[in-house]
């Protein structure tokens, strides 16, 4: 950045066109900062000071709304025309004609795979889906009707204490084997918290089924000797781990960003993003959303419902984007894919309610003047339930896909020299350097 004197002319306006021009009218001072990429850097601004023991200016930006933390070349979103692409393929294509297990060879790597790529990758993941018989045992310590996205974050955190070498995060082979463990370990965990709410036993993995295949087999799997999946659910599955895979820089990825930027193990900068996800409003939305169709019952109660809404009694759970201000492209996918499921499991009577939601919201001002449309969480519930999962599972569901993002922005994140521990500044605003006073002198 360079400092100038404004002359009054425009001439440094003229100076340069991707260049921003700031005046400082603390002190009059005129300074010239690069546009790159559209982005002006906030370091830039600290040169901009009153005196020379001055600070200087910071940028204050609660929630990160117009502040980008990374360079990334995963995922590119355009919230004003619902885009979503992973490297540069369209989430429909993907969705319509690859797999999961594809998908996250993709975010991860960065290209399709070739056929033996792909067979290598996928007999990797296979061969490393087994946990230590120890998870077993703590799985099962945790309280019978302990909520499963709690035993999650638990016990992928765990994972690093029998990993010990993943904290040697600078050996390219030894955060590429952190990365097939984490994908094809999160299913089982996932399955094992189902198993331990549900008071059945575990059933280890069966590597001659795909992956979601698999992962249908350790939920329900009982006495026979072989589960066989119904290959239009899991098909199903597999679409919707594809539309959850990765997401940019969403709440969750931002977690295993800020906390991987310490260089601790990638399984607990991991157990960070699913804390995050926990949440109701980011993965935990698509449980909420079923809670409130519970509640809501009948349709004859949306009206009444919709009208809390708008009074701001409550959130109208499954609708509204930070980015996204036109419908979820994920979502149109997933509204498609209840119609494959419901074939299979019968229609869920709360698609009438939400389809009577969703039409009234389209129309209604409130939301359309608000821009809140569908997002991925608001239809993937229904499904959830029709696949026999109590309420409780359905952030899991979201977890285990975007464990294959979640790496894939983290892999990213350590290889970026620009990118060093994540520390924001804050504006102090309590008290200041007060004399200490004894108890007995207090009001
Ligand atoms: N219901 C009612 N009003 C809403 C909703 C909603 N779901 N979402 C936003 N608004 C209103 C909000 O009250 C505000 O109105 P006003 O300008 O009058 O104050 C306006 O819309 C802007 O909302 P905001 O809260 O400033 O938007 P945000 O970008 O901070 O929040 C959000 C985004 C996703 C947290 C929010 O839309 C929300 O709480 N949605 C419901 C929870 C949800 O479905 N989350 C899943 C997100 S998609 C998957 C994921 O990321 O996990």
């Amino acid at each position: 950045m360079s400092e100038t004197q404004t002359t009054g002319d425009g001439a440094v306006a003229a100076a340069n066109a991707d260049t921003l021009t700031v005046t400082d009218n603390r002190t009059g001072q005129t300074y010239e900062v690069p546009i790159t990429d559209g982005t002006v850097r906030a370091m830039d601004f600290r040169q901009m000071k009153t005196s020379d023991d001055d600070f200087g200016l910071m940028t204050y930006d609660p929630a990160f709304t117009n502040t980008a933390s990374c360079r990334s070349a995963i995922t590119y979103l355009d919230g004003e025309n619902g885009v979503l692409e992973y490297r540069g393929y369209p989430i429909e294509q993907l969705a319509e004609r690859s797999t999961y297990l594809e998908v996250a060879y993709l975010l991860v790597h960065g290209e399709l795979p070739t056929t033996p790529q792909l067979d290598q990758w996928k007999h990797d993941i296979t061969t490393h889906t087994f946990v230590h018989e120890n998870v077993k045992e703590f799985v099962g310590g945790f309280r019978h009707d302990a909520h499963p996205m709690g035993m999650l974050v638990g016990s992928v955190g765990a994972l690093s204490t029998f990993y010990k070498d993943a904290n040697e995060i600078s050996d390219p082979e030894n955060r590429a084997l952190q990365t097939i463990r984490l994908i094809a370990k999160m299913p089982t965990l996932a399955a094992f918290a189902y198993r331990h709410i549900m008071g059945q036993p575990y059933y280890y993995p069966d590597n001659d089924l795909d992956y979601p295949g698999n992962f249908l087999s350790m939920m329900y799997k009982m006495t026979e000797l072989k589960y066989e999946p119904d290959p239009r659910l899991e098909r199903a599955l597999d679409v919707l781990f594809i539309l959850h895979a990765d997401h940019e820089q969403n709440c969750s990825t931002n977690a295993v960003r800020a906390v991987g930027s310490s260089q601790v193990d990638p399984y607990s900068a991991v157990a960070a993003g699913v804390a995050a996800l926990y949440g109701p409003l980011h993965g935990g939305a698509n449980e909420a959303v079923l809670r409130m169709l519970k509640r809501i019952g009948n349709k004859e109660n949306i009206p009444d419902f919709m009208q809390g809404v708008k009074d701001g009694n409550e959130r109208l759970m499954g609708f509204g984007h930070r980015v996204y201000k036109n419908y979820d492209p994920r979502a149109t996918i997933i509204k498609k894919a209840c119609d494959d499921v419901f074939e299979v499991t019968g229609v869920n009577p709360l698609l009438d309610i939400a389809l009577e939601v969703e039409k009234i919201a389209l129309e209604d001002e409130y939301f359309v003047s608000r821009k809140l449309y569908p997002n991925v969480d608001f239809y993937s519930g229904l499904i959830y339930e029709a696949l026999g999962l109590p309420m409780d599972m359905f952030p899991v569901m979201f977890a285990i896909p975007r464990t294959s993002g979640w790496i894939a922005q983290w892999l990213e994140m350590v290889q970026d020299k620009e990118q060093k521990i994540a520390r924001p500044r804050q504006i102090y605003t309590g008290e200041r350097t007060r004399d200490y006073v004894g108890i007995d002198a207090r009001k």
